[in-house]
């Protein structure tokens, strides 16, 4: 409910543990105010949970409570129209001063890493060793933009005009990273900005929220930042996918959207908006290409992670393993030894809920259906179960989560060219054997699917890594490394063909904020 009165407030104490569960009741939104948010309160004190709304998160079994959903289009308007004034503030704050800010966010974040952790492990499941480095991840994001901040200032010549209000919508396999990532780019160019999160997971972007806000908070005064703009610069919106998602992204105040998720999304928001910007990262159906030179020991660990990390809810993960000549021959001993070290591997990994430290791969956070399901389930022609995927029923019931989510890793062998498979993205801890006689046919198979986002290649020779890296089709390359988890600064991240819509720099690298505006000449500007 919204704008709750403060007698309903206390309800829903219940949780994974979260810092401020159970104090609702001290808001300090002012009266009037339709739309209340994390930043309508102290944020220390997450006063919203007055209108707790339950959320069974799958990582643990339990409940746990949320600000409020909206329920009408006033309320989306009400929260634009304060994000149009705090950003006109926000725009006016010198870029250095807005990088002191984000510095500040950065260091809210380390302080909250342990409740982002929590988070993460109890809504979308994540396991501990994945959910902690995404807080570094964020804590990242935020030191970099604060440092592409102070370059916007140093360009001669040229004046910057952030976009304005810029919503923000991440997927809920990185709750954390990807909207703070989102959160401070825009901040750093000068937009005031909404953030919409996910449906299963918005607690963990509730709390990097309340990191973010809390750290403009902290430093509004050295940079004279005066309250009101420092509480709407950001603002937590939970809106409901359907009519009123539609509202909040084809509004007419809100000049950009910064999307993560899928490829049928960012299409859908493209068509809303055909003439403003979307700047969307997508899907992936990502290949890592292993040829005889490589060191087959290192290739299967990468394997492993790549695949089956985050049980391969990543639009990063390798979906397919593209084995060239011998290392693909069954019948010869690399080819035999390799497939027996892959089946290996992936037997031995470690599943139930992520929090039992001993588990390497947690439950999916949403059940198996269409596409994921059939991959998990079903073989097309051709092809064979190495490792067949099992539903652990009883391991789940045990640990309290839901039984459909909880899905032992998959391995499957004589991946087809044009297949279901090779082609189609399933998200999901399976992962596919394709053959080429060569690093050609390898390529070709890597860059006959419509996505390029991420792909590798273990080899140690150096002529094929200079083919390979000169003809893939992929936004992010990697050679003798694991495919997912790229590195703000080292190894920024983008789409490329289908797995990008809208024109955009790669997150974590340069220009990614100053495409976040306009440039003009000095002398063209009055
Ligand atoms: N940035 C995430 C990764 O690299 C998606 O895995």
């Amino acid at each position: 409910r919204f704008a709750a009165p403060a007698a309903d407030a206390g309800s829903g104490t219940a949780g994974a543990g979260t810092a401020g569960a159970g104090t609702a009741g001290a808001g300090t939104a002012g009266a009037g105010t339709e739309f209340r948010n994390a930043v309508d309160t102290d944020p220390a004190v997450a006063a919203h949970r007055e209108w707790a709304k339950a959320v069974v998160g799958p990582g643990s079994g339990y409940v746990s409570v949320q600000a409020p959903e909206a329920t009408r289009t006033a309320q989306i308007d009400d929260a634009v129209a304060r994000a149009v004034a705090a950003q006109r503030a926000w725009a006016a704050v010198a870029p250095a001063d807005r990088a002191t800010a984000l510095r500040a966010v950065a260091r809210q974040l380390e302080t909250r890493r342990t409740d982002l952790v929590a988070a993460m492990v109890h809504e979308p499941g994540k396991t501990v060793a994945e959910a902690d480095p995404e807080v570094s991840e964020a804590v990242d994001f935020a030191n970099y933009y604060a440092a592409s901040a102070e370059a916007l200032e140093q360009v001669d010549g040229a004046v910057f005009t952030p976009d304005g209000v810029t919503l923000v919508t991440p997927p809920w396999n990185f709750p954390v990273a990807i909207p703070t990532g989102g959160v401070v780019a825009a901040l750093a160019a000068g937009s005031a900005v909404l953030a919409k999160p996910a449906p299963p997971t918005p607690r963990c972007y509730e709390l990097a929220v309340e990191a973010t806000v809390a750290g403009i908070a902290e430093v509004a005064d050295q940079i004279g930042l005066d309250p009101q703009t420092a509480r709407d610069v950001v603002q937590f919106v939970r809106v409901p996918d359907g009519d009123l998602g539609q509202h909040l992204v084809t509004h007419a105040d809100v000049a950009r959207v910064v999307l993560t998720g899928s490829i049928e999304t960012a299409e859908m928001f493209a068509g809303w908006r055909p003439e403003r910007p979307v700047l969307a990262e997508t899907s992936g159906k990502n290949a890592l290409v292993v040829t005889p030179s490589a060191d087959l020991d290192l290739a299967v660990s990468d394997l492993m992670k790549s695949a089956f990390g985050h049980a391969g809810q990543k639009c990063s993960a390798a979906s397919l393993v593209i084995l060239v000549g011998s290392v693909g021959d069954a019948t010869t001993e690399t080819g035999k030894r390799f497939r027996r070290q892959l089946v290996d591997a992936v037997r031995s990994l470690d599943v139930g809920v992520p929090t039992d430290l001993s588990h390497v791969m947690g439950p999916l956070t949403e059940p198996a259906t269409g596409k994921l399901e059939r991959a998990l389930t079903t073989l097309e022609p051709g092809e064979s179960w190495l490792v067949k995927p099992r539903r652990l029923d009883d391991a789940a019931k045990a640990a309290g989560i839901a039984p459909e989510r909880l899905w032992s890793p998959g391995l499957r062998d004589g991946v087809a060219p044009g297949s279901f498979f090779h082609l189609t993205e399933v998200f999901g801890p399976v992962l596919g054997i394709m053959r080429a006689t060569d690093l050609d046919e390898a390529l070709r198979l890597q860059n006959q699917v419509a996505f390029g986002l991420t792909a590798g290649i273990h080899s140690l020779d150096d002529d094929e890594i200079a083919t390979w890296l000169d003809r893939v089709e992929a936004g992010n390359v990697y050679v003798n490394r694991h495919i997912t988890g790229a590195i703000v600064q080292r190894q920024s991240f983008g789409g490329w063909k289908a797995s990008a819509v809208g024109p955009g720099a790669k997150a974590g690298g340069p220009n990614y904020v100053a495409q976040l505006g306009a440039w003009a000449d000095d002398a063209a500007v009055v």
